[in-house]
């Protein structure tokens, strides 16, 4: 028989115990700030690099925030540029070359979403303008760009550089790394993560620059870099190396970038993160199938986290689950008139255990609410679980950007910072060349790749980040 997923009152009050415990600090908040920066006053006035997909994406994001003034877009295609001009509200100026727009003085940052192949250059020179830069994952494209910008950015401590890693924003993920750093789910040893794209062929196809090695790194800087991030972010680490399986098994249309991956990434004590990215079938079995594509499975000695980040469309989601210790199936016996949480007595059956909502503080009972509010809180629990309700945040798109406008205000650290989006980066390019060459590759080897190090033969081919046999 199936579980029954009902949850009484009396659940609920001892899950919001044990909640409670997790979720005590998990308002969004960000590194103080440290340094002083010559910069946009109240309004940051700022240009869009690239306003294709993304560039216009955001653009509609920052048209319902405060804090900036689009004053400049640019695109080196005619109808990109028309559509991000007619985008913005701010009514901003086109330009076809971007280095006409860092000579502008009145612009404080620019945002850069451009092709990945592109990232590097308009950063390099955005940052030689004096900008401030947000610029798109996967920040950049090969081995050389990795040491040259972390160059730049240490010489220029006062200017922002932060990536467009959106799920650093998201406050279920931050109260997910909360859970995991407070020890409510053990110590994790592995993290399962995947990205599904069904269709893959219609939407990436040639010419579109993401099929190409030449100016993207494919699947892995497309869809995976948001994950290994993610998974870097819980371990707390970066992996020691890489081993993967790439193919271009059923796009067979002139692209080069693989259109599947498999891919283990080792961490520090034997961790694994576990990755996968099909264009074949979209199907997530996470939250009983209900959502597509992308999610993560956070898998610790005491308990698991399924975590999906939301959309325009759609909330992000987030459940976490008991698991008992081996020593506890007697107490667990014990408990069944009395379990001490839900899921408990479930272990001594073997059957699957309850999720639990992942909640916020406001959800949380203190005891100091008021009864009505208190009864309010429990009833919303209740939904939440049932999946009547989910807890909701705003996107993370948006708090990315204006916590961007923060901090080229007032000098405060990104949390999206250099190091994170550089980690993010060499992943990828790691990841790629492991497939290519069928082998383990190490992260350390960043250190001597893309300094000239490298022989005649196994010399990565210009522009792609990605050795050739
Ligand atoms: N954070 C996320 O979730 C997310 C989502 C989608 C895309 N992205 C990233 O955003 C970037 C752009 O992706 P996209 O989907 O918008 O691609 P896109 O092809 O739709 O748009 C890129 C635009 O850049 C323009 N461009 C190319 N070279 C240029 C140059 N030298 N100067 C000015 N414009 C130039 C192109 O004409 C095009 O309009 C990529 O790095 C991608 O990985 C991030």
């Amino acid at each position: 028989m199936e579980e029954s997923r009902d949850v009484s009152r009396r659940d609920v009050v001892m899950m919001a115990g044990a909640a409670t415990a997790a979720a005590a600090i998990n308002k969004f908040a960000a590194a103080p700030g440290v340094q002083t920066v010559h910069a946009a006053n109240d309004v940051v006035n700022y240009a869009v690099i690239g306003t294709g997909g993304r560039g216009s994406y955001l653009i509609r994001h920052f048209n319902s925030l405060d804090g900036g003034r689009c004053i400049a877009v640019c695109d080196i295609d005619d109808e990109a540029l028309k559509n991000g001009v007619q985008t913005s509200k701010d009514k901003p100026q086109g330009y076809k070359d971007y280095r006409e727009v860092l000579a502008r003085q009145d612009i404080d940052a620019v945002v850069v979403s451009v092709p990945l192949y592109m990232h590097f250059p308009v950063t390099r020179d955005a940052l030689e303008a004096g900008k401030h830069v947000f610029c798109e994952k996967s920040l950049v494209f090969t081995p050389e760009e990795v040491h040259a910008l972390r160059a730049m950015v240490q010489a220029r401590p006062k200017q922002v550089l932060q990536t467009g890693l959106q799920r650093r924003y998201s406050r279920f993920y931050r109260t997910a790394k909360q859970m995991v750093d407070k020890g409510m789910i053990g110590e994790i040893t592995h993290i399962r993560a995947q990205w599904h794209r069904k269709n893959l062929g219609k939407t990436w196809r040639p010419p579109s620059w993401r099929v190409y090695r030449k100016y993207s790194g494919g699947l892995t800087a497309e869809l995976a870099s948001h994950q290994i991030d993610i998974a870097s972010w819980m371990f707390g680490a970066e992996p020691e190396f890489v081993v993967g399986v790439g193919g271009i098994d059923t796009y067979k249309d002139g692209r080069d970038t693989y259109d599947n991956i498999q891919l283990i990434y080792s961490y520090p004590r034997g961790r694994k993160l576990m990755y996968s990215s099909i264009s074949t079938n979209n199907h997530l079995s996470l939250f009983h199938g209900e959502r597509n594509e992308f999610g993560e499975i956070i898998m610790g000695t005491g308990g698991t986290i399924h975590i999906t980040v939301g959309s325009d469309n759609e909330p992000a989601l987030g459940m976490w689950f008991y698991e008992p210790q081996p020593e506890e199936p007697k107490a667990a016996e014990a408990a069944k008139e009395k379990p001490a949480i839900a899921g408990a007595t479930l272990a001594s059956t073997g059957k699957g255990r309850r999720g639990w909502p992942i909640l916020f503080d406001e959800d949380m009972v203190t005891g100091k609410e008021s009864f009505l509010a208190k009864e309010m809180k429990f009833a919303r629990m209740w939904l939440y679980q049932k999946g009547v309700m989910v807890p909701e945040e705003i996107n993370p798109v948006d708090t990315q950007l204006l916590d961007f406008f923060d901090c080229v205000r007032t000098g405060k650290h990104p949390v999206a910072d250099l190091e994170i989006g550089l980690a993010d980066s060499t992943s990828v390019i790691l990841s790629n060349l492991a497939m290519d060459e069928g082998r383990r590759v190490y992260t350390k080897e960043i250190e001597t790749l893309g300094r000239g190090a490298t022989t005649p033969e196994s010399k990565p081919e210009p522009g792609t980040g990605v050795r050739r046999t």
